[in-house]
């Protein structure tokens, strides 16, 4: 009964949210309804989500409000972006908030490595897979990869585009780039999804509609999309599909890559010249010498966190600054300038630094974050948190508070990262949070850096990126903050 009650009111609501998707935070109060609670403002405000928890988070003291969801369904979220709260929950309190066993369900693509998991299995996994990452010799692979992509494939690709006067979805051009990329650093296989002609490639669509999915579980409650699991309908049947197809996909790599190293592995054979250059997955597979073999269940896992972390953040990151750059004549020259001289460096490229870093306080790539806590407790900002209550953090609202960032917060400004010393301002991981902060943080926040400077700076070199619409992109129903309709755009060559 519960369950067609909730479904009716979740159809009800969608409808509505369609009919006024185009009206930008109509309903910005949110009133608690009996038994649909805060459910329906949520819903007719889906289009603009973000801006919505924004204006909500800033009518509320201690930028922190409790919301909550229709009655039975667990969906009560104490919401926050108030960055004293961050800390406390992601460093001073650090085991007492965990991702816990909701978040476990709906990110169950994830698998049991590191992303989704708690205390043990996830210290093991990060103890594994951390220093793999951060060894000097994956990080100069990783760069090598973007480059010879960047020159095989991506500047290609926007000639062509350029010599036939064509309109181009930038933001799906970096989907593919970001794509091929990180399968290479991580399964040493490179799908050739970037080509002119956008190739289907089926494993690439799985992650996309698999991300949509564990969106959707935010916005319904459990029991809706769990009958939906069920029946097999709707956005949990493309869920399924597309867990089996990136399951084949990585269950393949991962047994030809075995069997590969089985029959020849240069690491075996003293005389041979063994290649540094290699991806994780051939790394992990040699970690096992003259111990227990890892799991296949345990590798996959391990592989599918950093395609997921290293695929649609980066195409995300790339879409906005390209968006706001080019709605920003003067940051662009000013760009151009400091490449000039620095071109092929990414270390000396502050300015460039300092654009990404603005581009993402404005438009973090996790648009949210979320944990649960163990036992009670009460936050800094006053509220209280009960044991096993959720916690919501809001990166976007984050970055848009007048009394953290000042009053010019909505622009644009990569100056406020400069430094009178020329270098990049240091800000708090728990202020800046688009990275995580404390033990959790991203484990590819520095390559992640070296890799969009690399790719801004070919680009803008070579090409002006010449935006087709005005109007302000709407954000996808994602957990990745991407832009709804693309990023289309024509390009034209910089003449030197
Ligand atoms: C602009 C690019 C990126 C952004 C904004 C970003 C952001 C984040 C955020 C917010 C988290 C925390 C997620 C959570 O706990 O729910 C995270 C975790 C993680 N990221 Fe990134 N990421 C980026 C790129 C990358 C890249 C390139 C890689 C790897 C190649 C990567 C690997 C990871 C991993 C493995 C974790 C899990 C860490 C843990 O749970 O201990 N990320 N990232």
């Amino acid at each position: 009964m519960l369950i067609y009650a909730c479904t009716i009111a979740a159809l009800l609501c969608f409808l509505l949210h369609i009919i006024h998707r185009r009206q930008r935070c109509r309903y910005p109060l949110l009133i608690d309804y009996p038994i649909l609670g805060m459910f329906p403002p949520i819903l007719l405000n889906l289009t603009w989500i973000h801006d919505f928890v924004t204006e909500l988070l800033k009518q509320h003291e201690g930028k922190t409000a409790d919301f909550m969801g229709p009655w039975f369904t667990k969906m009560d979220f104490i919401v926050t972006s108030n960055p004293i709260n961050v800390r406390h929950i992601t460093i001073k309190k650090f085991h007492n908030y965990v991702k816990g066993p909701e978040f476990r369900e709906i990110f169950h693509a994830f698998g049991g490595a590191m992303v989704a998991n708690d205390s043990e299995t996830w210290k093991h996994a990060r103890s594994l897979l951390s220093p793999l990452v951060k060894q000097t010799s994956f990080e100069s692979f990783y760069q090598k990869t973007t480059r010879k992509k960047l020159h095989s494939a991506l500047l290609p690709l926007l000639d062509q585009v350029q010599k036939q006067g064509m309109v181009v979805d930038l933001q799906e051009v970096f989907n593919r780039f970001t794509f091929d990329n990180i399968c290479s650093t991580i399964l040493g296989f490179d799908p050739g999804s970037l080509s002119i002609d956008f190739p289907k490639i089926a494993t690439e669509i799985a992650f996309n509609e698999a991300e949509e999915c564990m969106f959707y579980r935010h916005i319904v409650p459990r029991c809706v999309w769990k009958l939906q699991e069920w029946l097999q309908i709707g956005p949990e049947k493309k869920m399924s599909e597309a867990c089996k197809t990136f399951d084949q996909f990585l269950y393949s790599c991962i047994e030809s890559k075995r069997k590969e190293l089985k029959e020849n592995d240069p690491l075996l054979d003293d005389q041979a010249h063994v290649d540094n250059d290699m991806p994780l997955l051939t790394t992990l597979i040699r970690e096992e010498k003259g111990k227990k073999e890892y799991d296949n269940k345990f590798i996959r896992d391990s592989v599918y966190g950093f395609l997921e972390g290293g695929r649609s953040t980066i195409a995300s990151a790339l879409t906005w600054f390209f968006w706001l750059v080019a709605k920003n004549p003067l940051v662009e020259a000013k760009i151009l300038e400091e490449i000039k001289d620095n071109f092929g460096d990414e270390k000396k490229l502050v300015y460039l630094h300092a654009d990404m870093y603005e581009t993402m306080r404005l438009y973090p790539p996790v648009p949210f974050e979320r944990k649960q806590a163990i036992e009670a407790d009460v936050l800094p900002s006053g509220h209280h948190v009960h044991a096993n209550a959720m916690i919501l953090f809001s990166l976007y609202a984050m970055g848009r508070f007048e009394d953290v960032w000042g009053e010019d917060c909505l622009e644009f400004k990569p100056e406020r990262w400069i430094s009178d010393r020329g270098g990049i301002v240091y800000v708090p991981s728990y202020k800046f949070f688009s990275f995580n902060a404390g033990p959790r943080t991203c484990l590819g926040k520095d390559m992640s850096l070296v890799q969009l400077k690399m790719v801004a700076a070919t680009i803008l070199r070579n090409y002006r990126i010449h935006p087709v619409e005005v109007h302000v992109p709407i954000p996808s129903y994602s957990i990745i903050l991407l832009m709804k309709d693309g990023f289309k755009v024509r390009v034209t060559k910089r003449e030197p």
